[in-house]
């Protein structure tokens, strides 16, 4: 392995708020390269570079998984480490010209984005997505959307990460600490239509006014935590907008290997916005602590 990638869910393990065994090495994402192939692999040869996936076990088909059992760096060991022996399909190939570190941001922020996307919804050109903050799963889900021609709406609670935004392609910006009332303003800005679908990374805190800035039968994806795991639902509003409401955990791998077809195709490049050696992953968890990154915080190895 040479490359890791934090996620709030590691970040959730490693401060004990998901309690796991004594001595669970952490860390979901990977990126590294093949030194040897057991008898029978033919997918992957010596000196190919590799992707970890989130759910081992899901290789295709209907999500079968509500808990993190078989997730490494959660249920079993994950990634924080610099060899590891493991069957051929918990891996895939990575985007060609990648390094380990953008390898490594795919395993759970990229492919959670590309599954709410193009599994849960069938993004076309044309579509507006509002992504919130931005965290990985977002700016990924912009820059997916981007490449497939649909407009975004971003959210930010820093004006200068908005100006980011803007650079990354988002047709407008909304700082939700400024306007708490985000979700009208979405409503506003799309002549009153709303967005064909919300990456709500938010939770109870941000849900309402995911549900006021959808429009009447989009699709809203819920993926995070980030405000708490529990809460008011205004379900009458949710009922008269006639939307989805729709749980996802990442994806399988099968899914990655559509999204890496597609990386290779529209060239996307993730948005890193640390590195740190793995010997610094405190202070790289400290540095996710703080909130104040843009897109993916990396560990190298
Ligand atoms: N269901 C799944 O499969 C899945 C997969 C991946 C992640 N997740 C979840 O999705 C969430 C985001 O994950 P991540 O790895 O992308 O996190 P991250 O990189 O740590 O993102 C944190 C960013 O979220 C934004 N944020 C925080 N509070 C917010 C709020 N109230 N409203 C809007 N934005 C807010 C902030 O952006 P600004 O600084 O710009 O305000 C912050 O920088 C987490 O809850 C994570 O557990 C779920």
């Amino acid at each position: 392995m040479h490359a890791s990638s934090l996620n709030f869910h590691d970040y959730l393990v490693v401060t004990g708020a998901l309690p796991t065994d004594d001595g669970r090495i952490p860390l979901s994402d990977a990126g590294g390269t093949v030194e040897a192939v057991g008898e029978g692999v033919a997918e992957f040869a010596v000196g190919d570079r590799v992707v970890s996936t989130f759910f081992p076990p899901w290789l295709e088909g209907e999500p079968k998984q509500s808990n993190f059992t078989a997730v490494p760096g959660d249920g079993m060991d994950g990634y924080a480490r610099e060899q590891v022996v493991r069957p051929a399909a918990w891996f895939t190939h990575a985007p060609a010209g990648y390094s380990h570190a953008e390898a490594a941001t795919l395993t759970t922020a990229g492919l959670t984005a590309w599954r709410a996307l193009t599994v849960d919804n069938s993004i076309k050109a044309g579509d507006t997505i509002l992504t919130l903050g931005t965290g990985g799963v977002s700016l990924f889900a912009l820059q997916f959307a981007r490449s497939m021609g649909a407009n975004v709406i971003a959210t930010s609670s820093s004006d200068e990460k908005l100006e980011r935004l803007r650079e990354l392609g988002a047709r407008y910006t909304i700082n939700y600490k400024a306007d708490p009332d985000w979700g009208s303003t979405v409503n506003e800005l799309t002549g009153g239509r709303g967005v064909d679908q919300v990456i709500e990374v938010g939770g109870p805190g941000t849900v309402g006014q995911s549900i006021e800035a959808v429009r009447v039968g989009g699709l809203i994806s819920l993926i995070g935590v980030l405000t708490g795991t529990g809460g008011e639902v205004p379900t009458a509003k949710l009922m008269t907008k006639q939307a989805r409401l729709q749980g996802l955990l990442v994806g399988s791998r099968q899914h990655q290997k559509a999204m890496v077809r597609a990386i290779d195709a529209t060239g996307i490049r993730p948005v890193i916005d640390r590195h740190f050696q793995l010997e610094a992953i405190a202070d790289a968890f400290r540095h996710e602590e703080a909130g104040n990154h843009f897109g993916k915080i990396c560990l190298e190895f």
